[in-house]
């Protein structure tokens, strides 16, 4: 059997190299536009970063995985060809800021109709809003070349910084489609080494929805203890003692209910608004009206956090230097998109702060490219006041040290667990008083930081 996946990003990299270390006799074929990714997972310098990935794709690579661009040679070869392209947020047009951009599911579509001479199992792994195995069958029918095409919906539920683990032992798998021997073939690579049981057939418009309805309710969950937390600051409740409290209660569960500064990743808030896209299309206003509700939270939450500095701040942190410690969504991923981080940095540049940024795995480039699309306006344009900010004042360190040195507060924005070792009396002696610190992650114990001296503001704890 070979298999080809078109994309080579977050999912089709991980995914695929998991397959290949599993199945050593299925050939896998990851291909990607894109040459200079392709490079980097062809190089020591996988352009994922992912603690266990080095090791898998090391094992497979070079015997039954490969990565290159030629995806026309891909899709010709392979019985089975997963579509794992990015489907951003609509820019532009109608649906624009909240429908899914389709355009590269219906390029791969095509390029495999045209591609394909013998029959294809074509399998969507993207996420994609519940009917489009729909448009993909009409486009790979389109061709009219006599070719046959199987169409199945296999969304992936993976988590970045864990997806090794989530691969290897995943809740479930879910396979939507029509035809029992394509989801049996499909069945067959993950059953060797997924236990059957684990295995979820569905219909196809199921497989899609479930996906979106899955990743709409984690983000409800993250905006419900989010909304919670406002509340404990106004009255002397404990945030982490409430979602204890409640966590134990086997009906709701314990994972999930972290306050933080505000979810992020590619993912959460692009599939809800793709719901609520789906949701207005169907006439089902009140039921769009309920999910959009859990971004808007999540928009205040991040708010709420850069407004917190300033006002604690005495109203003002202009030219006051603040030490930002974490840039990624979330812990053991170089992955910022949509990081709480790129707004509240924006929210304190615009208060003409200046920041020292610290992240362990993230890039110069990508901290100053996200800040730039974060201030640019509906035209892309970025004005010059914004630009002078994000070239003047940030500062992008090789430590938490220097991001603390001379600065007036700290403002820790992702959970990495190398901020719990710091030397935190050696960080206090180096700041401005009184040493302020802004605590998004709850990472830091209360007691500890106020014997030393700081004065630690958390979510969703007063003081
Ligand atoms: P990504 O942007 O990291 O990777 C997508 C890749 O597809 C890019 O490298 C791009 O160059 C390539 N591509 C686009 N069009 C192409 C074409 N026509 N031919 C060849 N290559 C093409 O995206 P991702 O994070 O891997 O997400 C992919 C899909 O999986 C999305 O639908 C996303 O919602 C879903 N998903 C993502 C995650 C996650 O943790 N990132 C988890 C589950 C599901
Ligand atoms: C999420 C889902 O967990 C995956 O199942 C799904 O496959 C993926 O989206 C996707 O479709 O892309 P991911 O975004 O990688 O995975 O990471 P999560 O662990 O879900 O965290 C998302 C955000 O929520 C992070 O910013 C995290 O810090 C935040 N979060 C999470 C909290 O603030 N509190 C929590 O209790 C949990």
């Amino acid at each position: 059997m070979k298999i080809c996946c078109i994309g080579a990003g977050y999912v089709g990299g991980p995914t695929m190299a998991m397959i290949a270390k599993q199945c050593p006799d299925i050939a896998v074929h990851v291909v990607d536009l894109n040459q200079a990714r392709i490079d980097a997972w062809n190089s020591d310098a996988l352009p994922v970063y992912e603690p266990g990935l080095d090791e898998v794709v090391r094992e497979a690579r070079g015997r039954n995985l490969t990565f290159s661009t030629r995806v026309d040679q891909a899709i010709d070869e392979a019985d089975m060809v997963f579509i794992s392209v990015n489907t951003p947020t609509k820019t532009f047009g109608i649906g624009a800021g909240r429908a899914a951009n389709l355009e590269f599911v219906e390029k791969c579509a095509r390029q495999i109709a045209r591609n394909a001479k013998s029959h294809k199992i074509v399998v969507e792994k993207s996420t994609l809003p519940v009917r489009t195995a729909e448009a993909v069958k009409r486009i790979l029918s389109s061709e009219g070349n006599g070719v046959t095409f199987d169409v199945l919906s296999n969304p992936e539920f993976l988590a970045e910084g864990t997806a090794v683990d989530d691969l290897l032992h995943p809740d479930r798998v879910l396979i939507g489609g029509e035809s029992k021997e394509a989801i049996e073939s499909l069945c067959r690579v993950y059953a060797s080494w997924i236990p059957r049981e684990k295995i979820l057939t569905t219909n196809l418009w199921s497989s899609e929805l479930s996906k979106l309805t899955a990743n709409a309710f984690l983000a409800q969950r993250v905006s419900s203890i989010n909304a919670i937390s406002a509340l404990c600051e106004a009255t002397g409740a404990d945030v982490d003692e409430v979602a204890r409290a409640i966590g134990t209660d086997s009906r709701i569960g314990p994972k999930f209910l972290k306050a933080s500064v505000g979810f992020g990743g590619s993912c959460f808030q692009k599939d809800i608004l793709n719901l609520v896209y789906l949701c207005e299309h169907f006439g089902l206003r009140e039921v769009a009206a309920y999910w959009e509700q859990v971004v808007m939270m999540n928009d205040y939450q991040k708010r709420r956090f850069s407004e917190r500095i300033v006002k604690t701040m005495f109203n003002t942190v202009s030219d006051k230097k603040i030490g930002v410690w974490g840039f990624a969504f979330k812990k053991d991923t170089n992955d910022t998109r949509e990081s709480a981080a790129i707004y509240v940095c924006r929210d304190l540049l615009r208060e003409r702060a200046r920041l020292a940024i610290y992240d362990p795995r993230v890039s110069v480039e990508q901290i100053r490219a996200d800040l730039c699309y974060a201030c640019a306006d509906r035209n892309g344009q970025v004005c010059g006041t914004d630009r002078d900010l994000i070239e003047n004042n940030i500062t992008v360190v090789d430590d938490c040290y220097a991001a603390a040195d001379q600065a007036h507060a700290i403002a820790v924005l992702t959970e990495w667990d190398e901020f719990k070792q710091v030397d935190f009396a050696k960080v206090h002696d180096a700041m401005h008083r009184p040493a302020f610190v802004f605590d998004g992650r709850n990472l830091l114990d209360r007691e500890a930081m106020e014997s030393i001296g700081f004065e630690l503001h958390s979510i969703g704890k007063s003081r």
